[in-house]
């Protein structure tokens, strides 16, 4: 159970009678080495005590969105970003209801929400209320969002029914947590990820840049790392927080990107370039601001180097992944690059579509490689990143066996 040493559980404990189980569940994963912290909803207080959960968790309970004390020592969207893994155990089938829908009128939910960490939902209920269409109909949704579900049992329960809806035990909610972390199709890889915008500097205070938010290189970083891969990821200057157990190397320039590049690339299996790089930079940049004049200004711009391309044309290249954002002809300017970087695949969007593409949440990809296509659906960058390390991992076992 070593995956789960140093691992943060955010445990959601929602009412049903089998939250008077959850002290042992905290114990478990406390005894494999990780930490837990314990969110209630106020039914989930009618069955077992904040003050019990505390004393085995070590750690305060919060129960309440609006509890000021709490909410100044760790906000809930701190709660969300601390979490490596959120447990929901035992789950209702009101919780669940809630989960699909979205709802984020208590702490929990509003923390599954904010949160990016895989979720393990355990449920428990009465076995007629299990059986009813519109639990396994929720619960196929949330799975299809990539939410796993673990039981529930069968036998006798506390109603006097027997049939499926017991919580399972705790040692099997510990493996499927430790499962979480399990997903191991990039395990013992080392994979570079490039994200973000360049500036190029014209004077100390102007530069060419671009829109690129850098989101979804950072999915890919993360989603990467999820799949057990050691992950370096050189990012140009982003607004996004920095993403833990992940080595970060910040940069500005791509000339400065292409020396973090060069001098790490060596240790990379795979290489996954998402940074928007500038194609061009000012032959020279002034040392001091220049200065307003009524001439016509002429700026001279030299291109920069691919680091994309040089990468793929190492001896003994990485597995290396190109992205083509384009506002036409997605699939020829995608196939054009694929083979002019001689790259191994390329991930290609349309931008300039309302909700996809820079700076969006969401996005979709049609992902190219020799002789293969697949077309990727919009959904979450999160979600969409973790769809396309699959696929690069089927690509790379394919490129490292034919070596
Ligand atoms: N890329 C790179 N270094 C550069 C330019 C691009 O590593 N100097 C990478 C990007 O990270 C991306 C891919 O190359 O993965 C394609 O970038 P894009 O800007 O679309 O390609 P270009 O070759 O610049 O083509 P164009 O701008 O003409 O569409």
């Amino acid at each position: 159970m070593k995956r789960l040493e140093q691992k943060n559980c955010l445990l959601i404990v929602t009412g049903s009678i089998a939250a008077y189980k959850t002290p042992e569940l905290v114990r478990r994963i406390i005894e494999v080495g990780g930490s837990v912290r314990v969110v209630m909803t106020s039914s989930a207080e009618q069955f077992v005590t904040a003050l019990t959960l505390q004393a085995v968790s070590g750690f305060e309970v919060r129960s309440d969105m609006f509890d000021v004390k709490a909410e100044a020592a760790m906000g809930h969207i701190e709660l969300a970003r601390w979490a490596d893994a959120i447990v929901v155990s035992p789950a209702t089938a009101d919780y669940i209801a809630k989960l699909r829908i979205g709802h984020a009128n208590d702490l929990g939910s509003a923390i599954c929400l904010a949160s990016e960490a895989p979720v393990l939902i355990a449920p428990a209920m009465n076995q007629k209320m299990w059986t009813d269409p519109s639990v396994g109909e929720n619960l196929e949704v949330l799975k299809s969002r990539g939410m796993s579900v673990i039981g529930p049992g069968s036998g006798l329960q506390a109603c006097g029914d027997i049939g499926l809806g017991r919580l399972v035990e705790a040692e099997v909610i510990v493996s499927a947590v430790s499962a979480l972390f399990e997903r191991g199709i990039l395990a013992g890889l080392e994979v570079m990820v490039t994200a973000g915008p360049t500036r190029e500097y014209i004077d100390p205070v102007r530069y060419i840049t671009n829109h690129s938010s850098g989101k979804m290189g950072f999915a890919l970083a993360r989603a990467a790392r999820e799949a057990g891969a050691r992950v370096v990821l050189v990012s140009g200057p982003t607004t996004l927080d920095p993403l833990p157990g992940i080595k970060t190397i910040n940069v500005v320039s791509s000339g400065e990107m292409r020396d973090a590049v060069s001098s790490n690339i060596k240790s990379a299996d795979i290489f996954i370039a998402t940074a928007a790089v500038a194609d061009y930079r000012p032959e020279k940049s002034a040392l001091s601001k220049v200065k307003r004049g009524t001439d016509v200004l002429n700026m001279r711009l030299v291109p920069n180097v691919d680091i994309l391309a040089e990468v793929a044309a190492l001896n003994d290249a990485p597995f290396t992944v190109g992205f083509a954002a384009e506002t036409e002809k997605l699939e020829l300017f995608a196939a054009e690059k694929l083979k002019r970087k001689k790259i191994d695949m390329i991930a290609a969007n349309l931008v300039g579509e309302p909700g996809t593409g820079f700076d969006s949440d969401d996005n979709e990809l049609t992902v190219f490689w020799d002789k293969g296509v697949k077309k990727l659906e919009r959904q979450s960058k999160q979600q969409l990143a973790r769809e396309l390390v699959k696929l690069v991992a089927i690509r790379y076992d394919l490129f490292a066996s034919s070596r």
